[in-house]
């Protein structure tokens, strides 16, 4: 019997990926297809992936073609996957000529040739632009803006800012749409990205979900719970979709460790420590200027907070917001330290953007630790470690773009399916605006 294996994503199914099946198969007796993983796409560059894996794998299942379906989930698992299925040809298309000519020291390597005129990026690319529209401090958007052209599907389509053209980065300049009026952004746009003041979030949220737009707005949405949970049920009635920007839910590695934290590796959970601190650069400190920034906890505080509700939940039991305040601002936190009771379990989160501590993770449980370097928020990387060392274990991810550019096709993705693909959970949107509500209001906290 000749054992026969080919590998792709299978993204969007079309004739092309048919007919290299077909062709793969009747090399042989028996056809394994290696569907390629989420993540492993992710580190192949392909972030913009239509489907999922499941769908990916449903839909080369479907054409009954393969005899045997695998994941593809790591850089060298050909070697692997040709010694344990005992191949004995490995057969892609020929846009991959010489690329696979390492595997022919295990098997037979056969490039077929490409269909003409079809590939799913040309499928992707096919799909109507989203025009979003910006609004915020121009150079605070920047990243925002580079992270986009990642990505396929969207468009840059305009700006409101106060500042005047000339004074605006090159980029924005040759903007269809530059203007003072938030309005008419809304004219120019599918969707909008809001990193304004978070002062300004509710409002702004609102009005562009009443005009049927959809919403990517950097966390927090608004500053109470009540706002918050109201605006999503607006987007629910609009059926628009309003999403939470916090661009570590997207990043590889965070999504690993809570799924690894969750599925009992380190036991139960008894305590989430969370700091996230950046020193400002001078920004915070004339009164007018602190009005403008934003303060530690809305800077840091969705950040810091999201491990402590995704991992313990949103109803903890007794909550203490101890803050030291600017003098020229009572709502300027210099820094802010929470400590979170729950039933069972504990967490305390630091942010500051006038202190400087060591920028880590650490969720502890009753078998072990799960340790995340500083900067944690941006991490590729972090450890399981045990009471023996010799147990503990390394994770590396990559992570491209600080998780900004997954946050925007999670984003184009939820808009294209009409339901929400978005990592941060509407409860945990709430429970964050909680918090930050329960600062302004003095509830719970203590001034240092
Ligand atoms: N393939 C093919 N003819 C096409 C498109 C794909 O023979 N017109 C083959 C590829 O060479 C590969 C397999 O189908 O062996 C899976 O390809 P995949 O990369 O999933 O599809 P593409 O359409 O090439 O995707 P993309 O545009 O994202 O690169």
């Amino acid at each position: 019997m000749v054992r026969v294996i080919t590998y792709g994503t299978f993204d969007l199914l079309h004739y092309g990926h048919i007919r290299l099946l077909e062709r793969a198969k009747a090399l042989g007796d028996y056809l394994i297809v290696g569907v390629t993983g989420d993540d492993f796409d992710k580190t192949r560059g392909k972030i913009n992936v239509q489907q999922s894996l499941m769908e990916r794998v449903e839909a080369v299942r479907a054409t009954g073609l393969a005899d045997e379906i695998i994941i593809e989930e790591y850089e060298g698992q050909k070697i692997d996957d040709i010694r344990r299925y005992h191949i004995d040809i490995f057969t892609v298309g020929s846009d991959w000529k010489g690329k696979f000519d390492y595997l022919n020291a295990y098997c037979k390597v056969i490039y077929l040739d490409r269909t003409e005129g079809i590939s799913s990026s040309e499928i992707r690319s096919q799909r109507r632009e989203i025009r979003l529209g910006l609004t915020g401090m121009p150079e605070d958007l920047l990243k925002f803006q580079r992270e986009s052209s990642f990505v396929n599907g969207v468009t840059i389509s305009g700006i409101c800012t106060e500042e005047l053209t000339e004074e605006l980065p090159e980029v924005f300049r040759t903007l269809p749409c530059i203007t003072d009026s938030y309005e008419e952004l809304l004219k120019y746009s599918d969707a909008l990205y809001i990193l304004s003041h978070p002062s300004r979030h509710y409002e702004e949220v609102k009005t562009a979900l009443e005009a049927g737009k959809h919403v990517l707005c950097e966390a927090p949405v608004a500053l109470s719970a009540q706002q918050c949970k109201e605006l999503f049920a607006l987007a629910r009635e609009k059926k628009c979709v309003l999403m939470e920007g916090i661009k570590t839910a997207y990043s590889t590695a965070y999504y690993r460790l809570l799924l690894l934290a969750k599925s009992g590796q380190i036991g139960k959970i008894v305590s989430v420590d969370a700091t996230c601190t950046r020193l400002e650069d001078g920004r915070g400190n004339s009164p007018e200027q602190t009005n403008r920034s934003w303060n530690s906890l809305c800077d840091w505080g969705p950040t810091a907070m999201l491990p402590v509700f995704q991992l313990l939940g949103t109803d903890c039991r007794e909550k203490q917001i101890i803050s030291h305040l600017s003098e020229q601002d009572p709502f300027y936190d210099v820094f802010t330290r929470i400590h979170f009771i729950y039933p069972e379990a504990a967490a305390s989160v630091k942010v500051g953007k006038g202190a400087k501590a060591e920028g880590d993770l650490i969720i502890s449980g009753t078998k072990g630790y799960i340790y995340v370097p500083a900067p944690w928020w941006k991490t590729d990387y972090f450890e399981i470690r045990y009471e023996n060392p010799a147990e503990n274990k390394r994770y590396f991810y990559q992570l491209d773009g600080e998780g900004i550019r997954y946050e925007i096709v999670a984003f184009l993705k939820s808009i294209e399916r009409g339901r929400s693909n978005s990592y941060v959970e509407e409860e945990v949107s709430q429970a964050i605006a909680g918090v930050i509500e329960d600062f302004y209001k003095r509830k719970d906290t203590r001034e240092i």
